[in-house]
């Protein structure tokens, strides 16, 4: 890995395990529409809008119904989530995750977030992550989901570097997908079976520093 002048971290999934809370809430919403929905769906859902991730669980239902009903089932989707993650404390930022952040420190490395929740800073913000970050693109800013790179292209303008020069870690299929169309060099966090087409997979932060990056 030559010449990394930035990494852009995901968020869920990535730097804290919200991917079960969201699993959760949407599950709920699920079995009110009884429509069946197991945690295989679920990774369809994984990096993916709210929006987009409410059609993907119609569409197991054959389901389709009118904006207004939509935008409040999204809402109560929300309410739920937020009620999970109002319990988040440091304590559940993943295993590894704070010592790989510092050991990037060490080089100089600007460390972005890159994701598509709107949830974002209220998340970052309980786990007192936000000061790590020296750009913060989420779900407010961004008009086009995961796989397009928007969210990840945003994130190396807002820094100042070339999305050559770019490392960006992801745990979901669409935002690997996102990176990859960004011209970034991607790390899964998460199974290769499911994120195949990632340069390079870990099952997490707890083996990896900086240092040990930069000889791949
Ligand atoms: C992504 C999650 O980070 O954010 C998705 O992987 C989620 O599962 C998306 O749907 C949007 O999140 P939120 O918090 O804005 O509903
Ligand atoms: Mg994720």
């Amino acid at each position: 890995m030559h010449n990394i002048k930035a990494i852009i971290f995901d968020l869920d999934g990535v730097l804290v395990d919200t991917a079960k809370y969201h699993y959760l809430a949407w599950k709920q919403l699920a079995e009110e529409l009884n429509i069946k929905f197991s945690l295989q769906d679920n990774e369809r859902l994984k990096g993916v809008s709210r929006m987009q991730s409410l059609e993907i669980i119609l569409d197991l239902g054959n389901m389709t119904l009118d904006p207004a009903t939509k935008i409040n089932l999204a809402e109560k989707k929300n309410i739920w989530y937020v009620e999970y993650i109002s319990k988040l404390t440091p304590d559940d930022i993943l295993p590894g995750v704070i010592s790989f952040l510092k050991s990037t420190k060490v080089d100089s490395i600007k460390l972005a977030l890159g994701s598509a929740s709107k949830n974002s800073m209220l998340i970052l913000n309980k786990l007192n992550l936000t000061d790590y970050f020296d750009a913060i693109i989420d779900g407010t800013k961004v008009s086009k989901a995961k796989p397009d790179p928007e969210v990840f292209l945003k994130g190396a303008e807002a820094l100042n570097v070339l999305p050559s020069e770019c490392i960006v870690f992801e745990d979901a299929e669409a935002g690997v997908e996102a990176a990859i169309n960004a011209g970034m060099y991607c790390i899964g966090i998460g199974s290769k079976n499911i994120l195949k087409k990632a340069h390079l997979v870990f099952s997490g932060f707890s083996d990896i520093t900086f240092d040990k990056l930069k000889l791949y």
